[in-house]
């Protein structure tokens, strides 16, 4: 849905939404992966194993690890990170 919707901001000129848009598209894909390797532990019978979950309050941006210095999709700084152990 995120492509519709980023085409129709750039449509409507609507530069907030389309960057909104575009930080969620960014966002999901790597919820994708967490899903992804979530899935794969139940598959086999285990409880999926996370390092520190980093999630950017600005922007939603989420990866696990360390949170780097700079969001790789607004550049808020590290401490606008949230960590989720
Ligand atoms: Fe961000």
């Amino acid at each position: 849905m995120y492509p519709a919707y980023i085409e129709v901001a750039k449509f409507q000129k609507e530069e907030g939404a389309k960057r909104s848009f575009q930080w969620a598209y960014s966002t999901e894909k790597m919820h994708k992966k967490l899903y992804e390797k979530a899935f794969e532990a139940v598959n086999n019978d285990k409880d999926v194993t996370l390092g520190a979950v980093q999630v950017c309050e600005v922007c939603g941006y989420t990866l696990e690890g360390d949170a780097p210095d700079r969001c790789l999709l607004c550049n808020v700084a590290k401490d606008r990170f949230t960590a989720f152990k």
